[in-house]
């Protein structure tokens, strides 16, 4: 694949075999100076890295893949560029697909309960302000070359459609859907319209969920703030907003 070009961008990606982790050289190449929209793609990783420290098992036949992007509204929080990513990924996967996916907060996205793809956002400060934006998505991947522990719990396209996709494909078509996102939000100013679209696609509003930050607290999920936290309603009827803690569903 020499290009990537999407109604809205053409980039050219670079293309790796097997590497530690794809977030871990755009920050390198950006250190380096390279600007936003760089895409880099590996085939495999050995070091794949999750949200809160866990690891991504990356087997061939999935995709990794990291975009830089420069925050569009540059004092709003990053949690909101997660919140675009989850909702390109998400549409990517359906309109390709038309599987029935949804999003769990924040973003991991869910077919059947399983998950089918997971994103990590990281923000850099130097030399330049940017966000690494770390996609990952079980494409061609058997639900056997996944590590005994994600068995039952996680899925791949290929088990889901029973066809296998072309990668590159999967990776063209989220960026087209990111980079539209990301015109909507430039263009209006704000993030509302993205928000409301998490609120259509979630599967997290309305359950009682535990959020596992430095403490563990339950409550109702009852809907998402405008900088992208989690509005929970505990059992007291205090209203909490999360952050960045990880929730499951009771
Ligand atoms: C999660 O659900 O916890 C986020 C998973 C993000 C995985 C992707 S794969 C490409 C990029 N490189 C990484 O090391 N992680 C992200």
């Amino acid at each position: 694949m020499d290009h990537v070009r999407t109604e809205h961008i053409s980039l050219r990606p670079v293309l790796l075999d097997t590497i530690s982790s794809t977030n871990d050289v755009a920050r390198e190449l950006v250190s380096q100076g390279a600007g936003d929209w760089l895409l880099v793609m590996a085939r495999t990783q050995t070091r794949g890295r999750g949200r809160r420290n866990r690891s991504w098992i990356s087997p061939e036949g999935g995709l990794y893949m990291s975009l830089t992007l420069r925050p569009p509204l540059a004092d709003l929080p990053v949690s909101l560029l997660t919140i675009l990513a989850g909702c390109g990924v998400h549409c990517a996967i359906e309109k390709l697909t038309g599987l029935s996916v949804c999003l769990k907060w924040p973003n991991d996205v869910l077919c059947r309960g399983l998950k089918l793809a997971g994103i990590l956002c990281e923000l850099m400060t130097e030399p330049t302000m940017m966000v690494i934006v770390g996609i990952g998505v079980n494409v061609n991947v058997r639900a056997g070359d996944l590590r005994e522990e994600l068995r039952g719990r996680a899925t791949s396209l290929l088990e889901e459609s029973g066809s296998r996709l072309r990668v590159e494909a999967v990776a063209g078509r989220i960026i087209s859907e990111i980079a539209s996102r990301v015109e909507l939000v430039e263009n209006e100013g704000s993030y509302s319209s993205v928000l409301d679209e998490w609120r259509s696609i979630n599967c997290t509003l309305g359950r009682i969920v535990v959020v596992n930050d430095v403490t563990t607290q339950q409550g109702l999920a009852v809907d998402i703030d405008d900088v992208g936290r989690l509005v929970v309603q505990t059992d007291e009827g205090r209203l909490i907003a999360v952050e960045a803690g990880d929730i499951e569903y009771v």
